[in-house]
């Protein structure tokens, strides 16, 4: 990460050129919400593709699904979600905005010495409603709050049609839901052995209390779950979880290109621990806000099958192919947010040097591999050489067209999209059939044969990809 980046700088970039737009803006916007844009699409495909490539379709042992957002709502029940996954809040007595207890907290020791060891995240909610009180914690608007009490997270909606006749659904809490309870159809239908995970990447909904964290914390955002299996006494789960960690460890460091000071494991507390965790790590990102979450991994045990073996009444062990044992396989779960990878991955790329900004991304993720430029817009011999040059690549790599104002100006936006390389058609071109191609990184420029265009793409992104892989 530069030294110089901060929240204001990314809202900024992002919203100017088109990354992320607040939802709702002709309409005043909508709290912890956000849309994405013609590029923040593309960036955010891209490490959801290189995620489903390194996760599922590199491995033998692993396979996708997708599944619905509203599952049948006694999953939920079965799951404990509806009854433990909950935040302790406050309200402002006066404003009656609620906040999350463990973050008004936080925000109060900062600065203050005495407490610098203190762990929030070993506090219960009556622990925490005695520290408010005892040191007079005011909410952000300078009020009394409440006493905290535990808010449920999981978001309630209705199905049905008919008058009076509405049931009422959850939209689901986590993606992994999904996955246990498709756990006999796979294995019904599929030939894979234990062990073995089961990935799904989707939307997830949560009622956040804690606004304004950007797309940080949002009520609707996108998991990439993992659900291994494996039999407790042929495997050591101490050991999967370390492979685990260093699968995560190797694809924020090497696929998506983050710099390794920026990132930093945390073990979970035993009051902070989920519900039907064992033992859980974070893999904590430097945001421009400071240390935060970014990807957790959970023992998860048998915890969920056996809970949806009781709630559903269905026999959800697996026999071993050789010995034919019958058991309930423990999990081990890695479960990220794409969209704080994406504003990871922008954080870390965000450089700013001689007088301009650069997204210095790593070029497998990058929205355009390659941006054509005909020197000029009104010379058709330029602009046909160079929508040749365009068609060329744009077979291969994505490309972007930018016949608009002068070279520098389409480098400067280039440059700040993170594209690494600029191609320009000009009037040599015409008669020696080469252009310029100019590096986002260096800004050095050299003439490359059209010709040899695409194997010089080819060899210079790939030969980058190869390093961090
Ligand atoms: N199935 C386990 C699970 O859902 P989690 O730690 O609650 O665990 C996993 O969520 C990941 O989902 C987090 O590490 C984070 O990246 C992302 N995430 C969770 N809540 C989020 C929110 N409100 N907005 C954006 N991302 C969120």
């Amino acid at each position: 990460m530069s030294t110089s980046v901060t929240m204001d700088k990314i809202v900024s970039l992002t919203k100017r050129r088109g990354f992320i737009y607040p939802t709702s803006e002709i309409y005043g916007g909508l709290a912890n919400a956000y849309d994405y844009g013609p590029l923040g699409i593309e960036l955010l495909r891209n490490i959801r593709n290189l995620w489903w490539k390194r996760f599922i379709q590199d491995r033998r042992d692993m396979m996708g699904i997708d599944s619905q957002i509203i599952l049948h709502p006694r999953t939920w029940e079965a799951s404990g979600h509806v009854g433990s996954f909950s935040d302790a809040v406050v309200e402002d007595v006066k404003s009656h905005k609620r906040y999350r207890a463990d973050h008004l907290i936080e925000s109060w020791i900062v600065g203050k010495k005495e407490f610098e060891s203190m762990v929030v995240e070993n506090m219960d909610v009556e622990a925490m409603g005695d520290f408010i009180t005892e040191h007079k914690i005011k909410s952000p608007e300078g009020n009394n709050v409440t006493a905290p009490k535990k808010f449920n997270l999981l978001m309630e909606t209705h199905l049905g049609t008919l008058e009076g006749q509405k049931d009422m659904v959850y939209l689901r809490g986590e993606t992994a839901q999904g996955i246990f309870s498709n756990f006999k159809n796979i294995l019904d239908t599929t030939r894979i052995k234990i062990p073995f995970g089961v990935g799904q990447i989707g939307k997830s909904f949560r009622n956040e209390i804690t606004l304004g964290q950007y797309i940080f914390r949002t009520f609707e955002f996108e998991q990439a779950e993992i659900e291994y299996f494996f039999h407790p006494k042929q495997q050591k789960w101490e050991d999967l979880m370390k492979s685990w960690k260093d699968a995560m460890w190797s694809f924020v460091t090497k696929d998506l290109g983050v710099s390794e000071e920026n990132v930093r494991w945390r073990k979970h507390t035993d009051t902070e621990r989920s519900h039907y965790s064992k033992d859980t790590y974070d893999l904590d990102y430097k945001f421009p806000f400071g240390w935060k979450e970014l990807w957790g991994i959970a023992y998860r045990t048998d915890y969920d099958l056996k809970q949806h073996m009781e709630f559903s009444g269905q026999d959800l062990r697996y026999t071993d192919p050789h010995t034919q044992e019958k058991y309930i396989p423990h999990v081990i779960e890695p479960a990220i947010g794409l969209n704080r990878a994406l504003f990871m991955v922008l954080s870390d790329s965000y450089v700013e040097e001689d007088n301009r900004v650069v997204l210095k991304l790593a070029p497998q993720l990058a929205p355009y591999s390659a941006a054509i430029f005909p020197l000029v817009a009104n010379k058709t011999e330029i602009i046909a050489k160079a929508e040749a040059v365009f068609d060329l690549l744009k077979e291969r790599f994505p490309v972007y067209w930018d016949d608009r104002g002068n070279i520098g100006k389409r480098y400067r936006y280039q440059d700040e999209i993170g594209t690494p390389y600029c191609i320009t058609v000009d009037y040599d071109s015409l008669t020696d059939h080469t252009v310029t191609i100019r590096n986002r990184d260096t800004m050095e420029q050299e003439r490359v044969q059209i010709d040899s265009l695409q194997t010089y793409l080819q060899d210079h992104l790939f030969s980058q990809r190869l390093m961090s892989s």
